[in-house]
């Protein structure tokens, strides 16, 4: 098997993808893809991809996303997001992806939480994530390794040479110019959550590992309409997009109490909207709901057809019966530090792109639908600079492999205890009491005789711990009660 590239790109989602398929057919490029390659977070999209749709819209566009981040984004990161938005869906429909349209051909766009105007474009009703992931796939001109988890960054003198992986049963390097980190979030650290089974903070945690930065990790966002009570690991989202049209939160008593708690009800920001399902549940001890009898119901399965399938499935006579929701883990604003190109500044020759990567645009909550936009504009820029940086010399250096134990006896009793420690100590409502606690157990974790992979989630644990217990005051989706 061949073993030198010029570019690595750890992931197969939209940030990996699009990565690729942004870089010239004369660069010998690698895609690696831990799973299939349609396991990631992008294929479960639902809502769809913001993007202003005039020029008008996009200080607008700009105002919504710095205001739902809390006052907590990096302002040039969201200018270049929403205005680079236009051009790099621009590409993807010249390149011949299709969004839903009306029977005009005139693009629709739909509304989602926090956003002030009409933005979200879709496709496929809500399956804009699988519709986008596919039509990547089809267009992709370089190969995919698949079932190959890196399990190390190949570093020396600050300077990044490959990957080690294990793939069938063995593990072995891989070498390139240049390194692309695109493995997205870190969703199975929590009990519950709205993600692909591939998204477990491994390259998060070998970055703890080689003393990478890794920013605002304190900033998870639980999504706040999640069906939980299934035994599915992924738990399954009803799109805000239901929202955006006119589905309603209620209690067991019919009530819309999210005014309770913000005058914008439904459409107020998400942690606003999780924040408020917690409280709620908790002071009343009320189930709540999520209640789309307003749909027609032919219309709600041409325009919902994944929700309606999934929720038919098991069992639920959609629009009419109401759904127990309850918020999830959805998505890390925070990851790896990178500059506009997603570079990684302390390291020569690595990028991180997508929501393992944190440029700066989502702040302390990210608005809905801005992750695949951020995904499409920000992977351009690192391949425009791989194009402007990469060189025909080759990069030389031999790593050896060390005997590594990925996996140990215990280490899945480990992994359960670890989700629940998250979810109720770094999960939607945080104290210190509670975090502390959570670190000397996570400290304990990690001085365990355990394998490498488990090794890798309590080390992105700890900063996730660590940075929550440095912000003593609320931002976002980084809410505190109760002892300080
Ligand atoms: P992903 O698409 O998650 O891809 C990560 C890739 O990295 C995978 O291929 C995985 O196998 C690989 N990988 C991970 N670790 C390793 C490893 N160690 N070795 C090798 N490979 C590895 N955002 C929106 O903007 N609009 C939406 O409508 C929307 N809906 C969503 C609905 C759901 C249910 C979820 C979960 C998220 C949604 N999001 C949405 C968020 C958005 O989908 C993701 O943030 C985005 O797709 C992330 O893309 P990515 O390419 O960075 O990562
Ligand atoms: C959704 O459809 O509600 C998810 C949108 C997002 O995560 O941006």
């Amino acid at each position: 098997m061949k073993i030198n590239y010029d570019v690595i790109i750890i992931g197969s989602g939209v940030a990996g993808l699009n990565t690729a398929l942004s870089l010239p057919s004369d660069l010998e490029v690698l895609v690696l893809s831990k799973d299939y390659a349609w396991e990631c977070n992008t294929f479960y999209a639902q809502g769809g991809i913001a993007v202003a749709p005039n020029k008008e819209d996009i200080p607008l566009h700009v105002q919504d996303t710095l205001s739902a981040g809390a006052g907590h984004c990096d302002k040039k990161a969201v200018d270049l997001l929403c205005s680079e938005g236009p051009k790099a869906i621009r590409a993807l429909c010249k390149a011949g992806f299709e969004f839903d349209k009306d029977e005009n051909g005139n693009l629709l766009y739909t509304k989602e939480a926090a956003h002030s105007t009409n933005r979200i474009l879709h496709a496929g009703g809500d399956t804009t994530g699988r519709d986008l992931h596919l039509f990547l796939m089809q267009s992709l001109k370089f190969p995919i390794l698949y079932n190959t988890q890196v399990i190390d960054l190949l570093i020396k003198d600050k300077t990044c040479y490959g990957v080690e992986v294990f793939h069938a049963e063995k593990t072995f390097n891989l070498y390139a110019k240049k390194i692309v980190i695109a493995s997205g979030g870190v969703g199975s650290l929590y009990e519950y959550h709205t993600n692909s089974r591939t998204i477990s903070a491994d390259i998060h945690g070998i970055c703890c590992e080689h003393g990478i930065e890794l920013r605002d990790m304190e900033m998870m966002q639980f999504h706040p309409t999640a069906f939980v009570q299934s035994n599915a690991v992924r738990k399954q989202l009803l799109s805000e997009a239901l929202r955006g049209e006119g589905a309603k939160i209620v209690d067991e008593d019919g009530k819309r109490f999210l005014f309770d708690y913000d005058t914008r009800g439904e459409l107020s920001p998400r942690n606003i909207v999780s924040e408020a399902l917690y409280e709620h549940k908790k002071t009343t001890g009320k189930e709540v709901y999520l209640d789309v009898s307003d749909f027609e119901k032919e219309h709600f399965k041409k325009r919902f057809p994944g929700i309606y399938f999934n929720m038919n499935n098991i069992g639920f006579d959609l629009p009419k019966q109401r759904i127990p929701i309850s918020p999830a883990f959805h998505y890390a604003m925070g990851g790896i530090k990178t500059d506009f190109d997603g570079k990684i500044e302390t390291i020569d020759d690595l990028y991180a792109v997508g929501e393992v990567a944190s440029v700066g645009v989502h702040g302390a909550n990210r608005l809905a639908s801005n992750s695949l936009l951020e995904g499409l504009v920000f992977s351009r820029r690192v391949a425009s600079d791989i194009c402007n940086t990469i060189t025909c010399k080759d990069k030389k250096y031999d790593f050896v492999n060390k005997e590594i134990v990925l996996e140990k006896e215990g280490d899945k009793k480990m992994k359960n205890e670890l989700r629940s420690l998250m979810w109720k100590s770094a999960g939607i409502v945080r104290n210190q009491n509670n975090l502390k606690k959570a670190l000397i157990r996570v400290e304990e974790m990690l001085k365990l005789p355990t394998g490498k992979l488990i090794r890798l989630r309590l080390l992105t644990s700890r900063v996730i711990i660590q940075s929550a217990l440095k912000r003593k005051t609320s931002l976002g989706a980084h809410y505190i009660k109760g002892e300080s």
